[in-house]
């Protein structure tokens, strides 16, 4: 079988989708039973770290040794790759040693650079352009709470980041919309985002009107890592782009609203909201967990039938 690497959501299709969240739930109940599972015995899963982390680092050490196998913690900080050793050099050594490879990186060039020299699957943990791993976890979230995303209305308030170009992938895969409303300057770039095209997507103005009616209220930093040198202008651009009690109410009165963490109070969004009724914070960053034990076991393994 070819390797499989997930470097953005569109690399997989909505069959893979629905067996990987299929797989999470049982392997989620499994845990939540306290009963052992571990497919990944002597299984091994290097980290590389360009960029902090708290959830991707813990999830993904924790996930590999829940599944009997471990995980090996590099960062640039401390590896070759900090000293400018190429990319693809790092991967042909790396891919001998381990059985699967999470990288938490700049652009995604260099992830894609690292798969194409890789002789083991290759998970993003985060790029500049994407998250594929947390909107699977909010996806995932979101099925547990309301079902099926199909058809559904994502309102994305704020930065056109990483997390924003993910969710519009996903929407084309799994067909649902998405209303973006970013402040001017700070636009969707449909190439940057890896669109197949504009049929899942609708821009706004004003962010009240993207929430209008939306299933699902979501946002980010406005600064996302590796571009704190903006962080002054994005402050003052961004400060009519915060989800506040006013932008839940013009939401489905069922919405929930999601972060993908960490948040900023009074900045992204208010107090109120990410600590109110609507919010499923907590529930999306645990099942960053179950849904990359899901994953690891689909790269790994494959298909793997609930027994
Ligand atoms: N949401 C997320 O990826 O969190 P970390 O930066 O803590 O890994
Ligand atoms: N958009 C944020 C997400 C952090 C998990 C960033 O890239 O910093």
């Amino acid at each position: 079988m070819a390797i499989r690497h997930f470097l953005q959501f569109k690399d997989f299709s909505r069959g893979e989708f629905e067996h990987l969240f299929a797989r999470a739930a049982w392997i989620k109940a499994k845990f939540k039973s306290f009963e052992t599972y571990h497919p990944l015995f002597d299984r091994h899963l290097a980290m590389i770290f360009e960029k902090n982390s708290t959830r991707t680092r813990l999830s993904f050490e924790a996930g590999m040794q829940q599944l009997g196998g471990s995980s090996i913690f590099l960062s640039t900080r401390d590896t070759q790759l900090g000293r400018g050793e190429p990319v693809e050099d790092a991967a042909q050594v790396i891919s001998r040693m381990v059985d699967a490879v999470m990288i938490r990186t700049f652009e995604q060039d260099i992830i894609e650079r690292f798969a194409a020299n890789s002789r083991v699957p290759v998970i993003n943990g985060l790029t500049n352009e994407y998250h594929p791993c947390q909107v699977l976890a909010d996806i995932f979230t979101y099925i547990e709470h309301r079902g099926s995303i199909a058809g559904k209305t994502v309102a994305w308030i704020g930065d056109s980041n990483n997390m924003c170009n993910t969710w519009l992938q996903a929407a084309e895969v799994l067909d649902f919309n998405v209303h973006v409303s970013t402040p001017p300057g700070y636009e969707v770039e449909p190439e940057r985002a890896g669109l197949f095209g504009q049929d899942h997507f609708e821009e706004f103005a004003d962010p009240m009107d993207a929430a209008r009616g939306a299933d699902l209220v979501t946002t980010d930093v406005w600064t996302s890592m590796g571009f704190e040198a903006e962080n002054e202008a994005r402050k003052k651009a961004f400060a009519d782009w915060c989800v506040d009690a006013d932008m839940m109410r013009a939401a489905r009165p069922d919405a929930l609203f999601m972060h993908c963490l960490p948040a900023h109070r009074g900045e992204e969004v208010e107090a109120a909201v990410i600590d109110g009724p609507h919010s499923v914070v907590w529930d999306e960053a645990e099942n960053r967990l179950h849904v990359q034990k899901a994953l690891l076991e689909y790269l790994l393994l494959g298909k793997v039938e609930a027994k």
